[in-house]
């Protein structure tokens, strides 16, 4: 393993306005990570962590792989830069093959951008330039679902459901609707997939009956949850939201930036549930998160719909000054080598079994409320502590003191390790998990 090298700490963190961070309470007390490899990450002091969330749910294939950091420099040593604004470069249109081979369904052709925020708003301009370009401008309102996170941006932020991320910002983008949540207390530590819940797919009619469907353009919903502390669909959901965008010619928009490259142990959330959407937005591990990559990935009927202008006439007017950035496509096009040659996706749906006794286990422990899990993620919740978030803090901060990588959203914790964990560091997330939430009863 790789020794860790003792990394100097800047003695005055003022400067950096950190995101998503209790900036104030984090500098009094930092918990910093200075080097990474496999599925651990080393502090500064040298103290070992390992990873439970594979970074931010995007460091699927595992920290520092020589042939991703090969790509990239031999990348940056051919060409740093070109733009795709009217000129291309050989490794965007390769990388966009590759992605369309693997998707499921005609989901053919691929947008590129730098984000998750930013695949979400570029799905949703999609989406209002494919109805405008068919005659159908007056479908420009989304739907999208309580506690979904579609990252961000405005247009993000309209459609998710994550009252904090939306309350500070204003009016937002007009038009929005919202679906109800999915997580129902009768379904309370199931295994995978919930029994119960079906039916709430069906709000979209009552949203479709208040507007009327030709005023609405797409529907936008993670498959599974996450940042709300993962939240698997009811059985049957996701395809019964797609039979009534069909039968309403509403777009369905997938967000696969967390479950899209192997998270539920296929490649997409859309093989998992048997559903495919009409545009997908994915980010995190298309690149490993070595390079910021995101992207979109639309059926034929929606490609094609946009291509209906004089061929001289720009077809879309959005992108991004590195959009397939050149590096970006290098790391990724490394990455589906390593998911391919290492058959991650199989691994992780091999693994999920265990993972799910073991997250299971932690049932019984003290303010355990509920566990969720689907592939290679879970979700734990804990009952609150005073103010919503007290515990769920508590134990995240616990957990990283002995050595473990969490993520907390209120009191519920969420983990999401590399695909290419083993049985052994699962059973220590679990031990430390356990002792983290003992550790705050
Ligand atoms: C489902 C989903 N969509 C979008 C985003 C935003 O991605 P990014 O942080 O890369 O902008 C995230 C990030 O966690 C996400 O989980």
């Amino acid at each position: 393993m790789t020794p860790p090298k003792s990394v100097p700490v800047a003695n005055n963190m003022d400067a950096f306005l950190m995101p998503f961070t209790a900036n104030r309470q984090f500098k009094a007390n930092p918990r910093l990570l200075a080097r990474a490899k496999g599925v651990h990450y080393w502090t500064p002091e040298g103290r070992k962590v390992i990873d439970g969330t594979a970074g931010l749910w995007c460091v699927n294939a595992g920290h520092g792989r020589e042939e991703i950091k090969a790509a990239i420099a031999q990348q940056l040593e051919e060409m740093d830069y070109a733009p795709s604004f009217q000129m291309g470069h050989p490794k965007s249109f390769e990388l966009a093959a590759r992605h369309a081979a693997m998707l499921p369904g005609d989901l053919n052709h691929a947008f590129y951008c730098n984000s998750g925020s930013e695949a979400v708003d570029s799905a949703l301009k999609i989406a209002l330039a494919y109805h405008r370009a068919n005659g159908q401008g007056t479908r420009t309102r989304f739907v999208g679902r309580e506690r979904g996170y579609h990252g961000v941006g405005f247009g993000g932020i309209s459609v998710g459901g994550m009252v904090n991320n939306r309350k500070w910002f204003g009016a937002l983008l007009p038009g929005v609707d919202h679906l109800p949540h999915t997580h129902l207390p009768q379904n309370a530590f199931s295994k995978g997939e919930p029994e119960h819940g079906v039916h709430l797919a069906d709000a979209l009619e009552g949203i479709v009956g208040l507007h009327d469907a030709s005023n609405i353009a797409a529907v936008i919903v993670e498959p599974c949850a996450g940042s709300t502390g993962f939240l698997p669909p009811p059985k049957g959901y996701l395809k019964r939201l797609r039979e009534i965008c069909d039968k309403h010619g509403i777009l369905l928009i997938f967000d696969e930036v967390i479950t899209g490259f192997g998270r539920l142990g296929t490649g997409f959330a859309a093989e998992k549930f048997g559903v495919i959407p009409d545009l997908m937005t994915v980010a995190k591990g298309i690149s490993n998160a070595t390079v910021p990559m995101g992207g979109v990935f639309v059926r034929k009927h929606v490609f094609d719909g946009l291509m209906q202008g004089p061929e001289n006439a720009v077809d879309l007017f959005h992108g991004y000054t590195y959009s397939a950035h050149p590096l970006a496509c290098a790391a990724a096009s490394a990455v589906l080598d390593i998911y391919k040659d290492e058959a991650l996706f199989q691994r992780a749906g091999e693994l999920s079994s265990y993972w799910e006794e073991g997250v299971h286990s932690l049932k019984g422990l003290p303010n355990v409320t509920d566990i969720r899990n689907l592939g290679l993620a879970c979700g734990i919740d804990l009952a609150p502590e005073g103010a919503v978030g007290t515990r769920g803090y508590k134990a995240f901060v616990k957990a990283f003191d002995i050595g473990l990588m969490m993520r907390q959203s209120g009191d519920a914790l969420a983990m999401s390790p590399p695909l290419v964990i083993e049985k052994g560091q699962i059973d220590e997330i679990i031990e430390i998990t356990g002792k983290a939430i003992r550790a705050v009863a």
